[in-house]
Formats: C-alpha cells, sequence, structure tokens
C-alpha cells in the first residue's frame, strides 16, 4: 500500500502494525507490583515454623499476575520452590529461566506426559501405584531418579493415594528404585471456614489423619521428603499446619483468606485494574444505560464509557454494583456490563476526562476495592475473580 505523505510531521512509520508495538495502557490494563509480591512472601515467611520451606503457587499464570513475574519476584523474597497446576505451565516457567523445583498440582496419568516432566525437570504430583510404576519405569530406562511428590487424600476427595490404603502401598513405593520421593502432601479443603481452629472441624481432622499417617510411616530415616499440608488459610490458621513447607497461593498476592488475620500481617495487593475513559456523554433525566436498558437516570447524568466489558474477565453479574475510583473518590458503574465496556455515572466529575485513568481494583489515597469485594458482590470467591482476567488485559509490571 503506497500512502502520500501530506504532512512532513505525520511519519507513518513511527506508528505500529504489530501487536505487540500497541502501547499496554492504550485500553485496560493490569499493572503487576513485584515489590509487593516480594514483601507478602518475606512476612509470610516470616510467620513460619523454624526451617518450614515456602512453595510459591503461581498456577494459571499466578493467579492472572503473570506466572514468570510472580515467580521471579517470589524467589526473591524467599520462596524456594513454585507450585504449577499443569505441564505446560511448568515448560513455561522453565523455558523462562526458572531453576527452582516445581511441582505439577494437577494429574499427570500419561506416560508421555510424565516422561515431559521428567525431562522439563518437573515433579509430578503422583496418587496411585500405577502412576509410580510408571515413573520408576522411565527413571530405569534412563539410569536415573525421577523426582515426585506422593499425594494422600485426607478429606479433599479430589487428587491423593485413598488414605486407609496409604500405609501398605507405601511400603510397595519405597521398593522402586528409580524414584525419589522428594515431597509427601495432603490439601486442605476447609481451612478458610470460620470454625477452622474447632477441634472437631474438618480442617483439625484433616490435620490429626495426615499426622497419624506420618507416624505410621515413620519417615524419621529420610530426610528429604518433604510434608507438606498448608494452604495460605492452613498456614495462618497456627504453626501446626506447617510441617517441611507451605504451599501458598492467595495470601501471596495480597489477599486473605481468613476474615480475622494477624494484625501485623500487612499483605499489600499486587494487583491494580486499570482502565481509559473512551468517551463522555450526558443524557437526560429518564433514559436507560445499556443493553436492557435496566438502569435509568433520575437527573441529568455525566456518563464515562470506560473500554472493559466482560471478555476482559470483569463478571458481568457485578453490574451496577461496584465502584470505580479516580482521583481518591468513588464512581458507581450504572446498567449492564458489556463485553467490552461498561459505564460509569461521573456527574459532577470535571476531571476525569476522555484517556483518563480509573482504577477498577487497587487503591487511590483511601480508597481500595479489592477482588474480595468483588468476590463478596458476585457470590464468587476471590481465587475466581483473579483467575478470570483474559489475556486481552496486558500485564504491565510496576515498581
Ligand atoms: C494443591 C494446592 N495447594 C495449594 C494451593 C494454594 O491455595 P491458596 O491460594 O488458598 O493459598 C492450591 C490452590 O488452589 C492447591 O490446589
Amino acid at each position: 500500500m503506497q500512502f502520500r505523505q501530506k504532512n512532513q510531521e505525520l511519519n507513518f512509520d513511527q506508528y505500529p502494525t504489530f501487536e505487540k508495538d500497541i502501547d499496554p495502557k492504550q485500553r485496560a490494563w493490569i499493572e503487576v507490583k513485584g515489590k509487593a509480591l516480594e514483601t507478602n512472601v518475606r512476612q509470610l515467611r516470616s510467620k513460619l515454623r523454624k526451617n518450614c520451606q515456602f512453595m510459591a503457587v503461581v498456577k494459571a499464570d499466578g493467579y492472572g499476575h503473570d506466572a514468570k513475574v510472580v515467580s521471579e519476584y517470589a524467589i526473591k523474597g524467599g520462596a524456594s520452590q513454585l507450585g504449577v497446576a499443569t505441564l505446560k505451565e511448568g515448560i513455561k516457567l522453565r523455558s523462562n529461566g526458572i531453576k527452582q523445583p516445581i511441582l505439577i498440582l494437577g494429574n499427570l496419568y500419561t506416560k508421555k506426559d510424565l516422561i515431559i516432566s521428567f525431562k522439563n525437570d518437573l515433579m509430578p504430583t503422583i496418587s496411585s501405584i500405577r502412576e509410580c510404576l510408571i515413573c520408576n519405569n522411565i527413571g530405569k530406562h534412563f539410569g536415573l531418579k525421577f523426582s515426585l511428590h506422593l499425594k494422600v487424600d485426607t478429606g479433599m476427595s479430589r487428587l491423593g493415594f485413598e488414605i486407609n490404603r496409604f500405609v501398605e502401598q507405601f511400603e510397595k513405593i519405597k521398593s522402586f528404585e528409580n524414584i525419589s520421593i522428594e515431597g509427601i502432601y495432603s490439601h486442605l479443603s476447609s481451612a478458610d471456614e470460620d470454625n477452622a481452629l474447632d477441634p472437631k472441624s474438618i480442617t483439625q481432622l484433616q490435620r490429626l489423619r495426615f499426622n497419624a499417617l506420618l507416624k505410621q510411616i515413620n519417615l524419621e530415616r529420610n530426610h528429604q521428603t518433604k510434608i507438606h499440608l498448608a494452604n495460605s488459610a492452613g498456614m495462618l490458621l497456627n504453626k501446626d499446619f506447617h510441617f517441611h513447607m507451605v504451599r501458598v497461593g492467595l495470601s501471596m498476592y495480597g489477599y486473605s483468606p481468613l476474615d480475622k488475620i494477624d494484625k501485623n500481617l500487612l499483605l499489600q495487593p499486587a494487583l491494580f485494574l486499570k482502565v481509559k475513559v473512551a468517551f463522555i456523554r450526558t443524557i437526560d433525566p429518564c433514559v436507560g444505560v445499556s443493553y436492557g436498558g435496566k438502569f435509568v437516570t433520575s437527573r441529568k447524568t455525566k456518563l464515562a464509557v470506560l473500554s472493559i466489558g466482560y471478555a476482559d474477565g470483569v463478571p458481568k453479574n457485578l453490574s451496577g454494583k461496584i465502584n470505580v475510583i479516580h482521583n481518591n473518590k468513588l464512581y458507581p458503574q450504572v446498567g449492564s456490563i458489556t463485553m467490552d465496556q461498561m459505564m460509569v455515572d461521573i456527574t459532577g466529575s470535571n476531571e476525569i476526562k476522555i484517556g483518563s485513568t480509573m482504577i477498577l481494583l487497587g487503591s487511590d489515597g483511601d480508597k481500595t476495592i479489592s477482588p474480595v469485594d468483588w468476590a463478596k458482590q458476585s457470590n464468587t470467591i476471590p481465587w475466581e475473580i483473579l483467575c478470570s482476567f483474559k489475556n486481552r488485559l496486558p500485564r504491565v509490571q510496576v515498581d
């Protein structure tokens, strides 16, 4: 295509033709504060039992923050291991130069996947003798030991060996010469519930079952095997849940899964969700806004149209329930959230202009909106809010 250059100042060459060259802050984006992650890890580690290691759980692209950035800062903060959910997530971290031990928390069950895991120095979670045998054969084939973690089900009923049969099965597993049991673990199902410290709670029951099992298999002689049980909530409950390692996700990102939390623990959210104002209009009273016209103005209303919608991962069921921050002031979102845009009532503001930046999640001055608030309003959990953000939102690292 030939363009006639009429104006010398307008030089086409300086404008992008590749997607990667578009300004990441052109529309809506996620800012990730690496330093906040690092500080959170340091703070959380200071609460751990002596010599207890910290596994940073960076699955689902680091809970939507960008797994590479999260891993790097978590390691700076003292995380010694990383946890991912899938083979691909693990391989991606390896190709980004991450050298720390990586545990795949999901289940790999084919020989092919287990070989790929072995080749990339990723430790699989093993929940059956069958998978153990496959790993042992892979190790034998290469004349090496295949490092893995065994998982036991203490009450989650998801992955893991059946607890009642584990002692007997463990005797057999110990005879496999080409595997190295780097860890034995279980997962808590309800540690974030209010009754978790109640001796009769499922959380305490899981801990007792796990302890009883560990006694029976008598691991004392084998120091390299790491025992781990706690997620964020378990870790924050008390040191009885710490064992040799904790696997921490949510609280490392700056949010507590518990209502009551140690007042000295000041977690900082690492994620800011920001958006540009794409358009401003003023409409009359009694006019419907957005699809279905469910929100009707009661007065002359100034609207800012923000370039973000449910295709970016903002739940549609938050329509009309959230606020957006600009310059330490809150503005209510109105009308249905649409696929790519949403409207905000900015009546009375003269400072918000087309191109202004507004904050959907994060803080400004004394105003803060967190995924925990969104989760309460949309009847879900903060984990789901964080994992819902799509790749259409560029992740921008700030520090
Ligand atoms: C096996 C396992 N361990 C640890 C975690 C981290 O949990 P949290 O984000 O609550 O700290 C998860 C997350 O779902 C998990 O599946």
